[in-house]
């Protein structure tokens, strides 16, 4: 089981924080992220040495803080459990630092708080903002709201899937056509992608890709680079290079919308290009492998550097 490790703030706002649970495995890690309200209760009992609950936010889920382990019932039946001594001297320590009032609220029933309208602005006239700007900006912002972006924010890469739950052809067809609409240099599509049925095909890759195992997945799509489709008269490593993009592109449009289908995947890079050549009996140069499929688990998405430390803005 997971164990609670650390607090980290939760990405685009200050009010709140990301709880973390850490497992062996990298897929065992888990994430609670709790509103400013929720934090404050937690923080008022911890704080005061007391016992007692914090119902959060979904209605569905609530902390019950015991003097020994605090229980984390949450919904889709998950259950994490933290030493009450340490989530008390984490968040202790966490409030420590200095908030600054930010527009964009933290969602505790979503898993990352992509964006959220704030009613605070004393700017009667509202004007949508991007979320970049909103998060490097310090005034308050409104910011549209998008399916596009929950599904970006919360697709988690996954290494289990559930080989019972099959994947119905069409959503296997709707990957594909997203990985067709995929921009690509000079619109050639320098690239081409092996959708793999055969169980065995399957095994060689799984020892073709460094012998991870799940790359044996439900849906296997391999991408690979094609610049002989790349008409452009450019030197040959341009057209490499243009077609090495092409191929991720569409694997990440592909890898996309499996996440918009409730499908998650595992992006396979490590991998033996030559013996991927053989057994899909092409000269063609493999970029990555997808593997997809129903998750034995819906996790958190795992979390990443500030946008701050990200982005690098030049201005004259
Ligand atoms: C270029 C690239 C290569 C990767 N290669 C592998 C791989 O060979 N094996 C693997 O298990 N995961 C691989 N991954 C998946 C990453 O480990 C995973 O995306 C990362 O830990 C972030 O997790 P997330 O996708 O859940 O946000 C690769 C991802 C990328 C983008």
């Amino acid at each position: 089981m997971a164990e609670f490790t650390k607090i980290e703030e939760p990405y685009t706002s200050k009010d709140g924080v990301r709880l973390v649970w850490q497992g062996i495995d990298e897929d065992d890690s888990d994430v609670v992220i709790l509103g400013k309200e929720e934090l404050d209760s937690l923080l008022e009992i911890l704080s005061k040495e007391k016992t007692g609950k914090v119902e959060l936010e979904d209605e569905f889920s609530s902390i019950l803080v015991n003097s020994d382990i605090s229980q984390f019932r949450l919904k889709d039946e998950r259950y994490l459990e933290a030493d009450t001594k340490l989530l008390r001297e984490k968040i202790l320590e966490y409030m420590k630092i200095p908030h600054e009032e930010q527009s964009i609220q933290v969602k505790s029933n979503e898993f990352y708080p992509t964006s959220e309208r704030s009613s605070k602005s004393k700017n009667s006239e509202s004007k949508k903002q991007s979320l970049l700007s909103a998060i490097l900006g310090s005034q308050e912002k409104k910011i549209s709201e998008s399916e596009y972006f929950r599904i970006i924010s919360t697709r988690r890469s996954t290494r289990k899937f559930d080989k019972t739950h099959l994947v119905e052809d069409w959503k296997v067809d709707k990957i594909l056509a997203a990985a067709d609409t995929a921009p690509s240099a000079g619109n050639f599509q320098g690239f081409e992608v092996f959708y793999i049925k055969n169980k065995k095909i399957k095994q060689a890759l799984v020892e073709a890709a460094n012998r991870q195992p799940y790359v044996d997945a439900p849906i296997v799509l391999v991408f690979c680079m094609n610049p002989s489709r790349v008409k452009m008269d450019f030197p040959p490593e341009t057209l490499t290079k243009f077609s090495l993009q092409d191929a991720t592109l569409a694997a990440a449009y592909a890898q996309l919308a499996a996440s918009a289908l409730e499908l998650s995947s595992i992006w396979i890079g490590m991998l033996d290009e030559e013996k991927v050549k053989k057994i899909l009996g092409t000269d063609l140069q493999p970029s990555s492998i997808l593997c997809i499929g129903y998750p034995d688990k819906r996790r958190p998405p795992k979390s990443r550097r500030k946008l701050r430390d990200l982005i690098h803005v030049l201005e004259s």
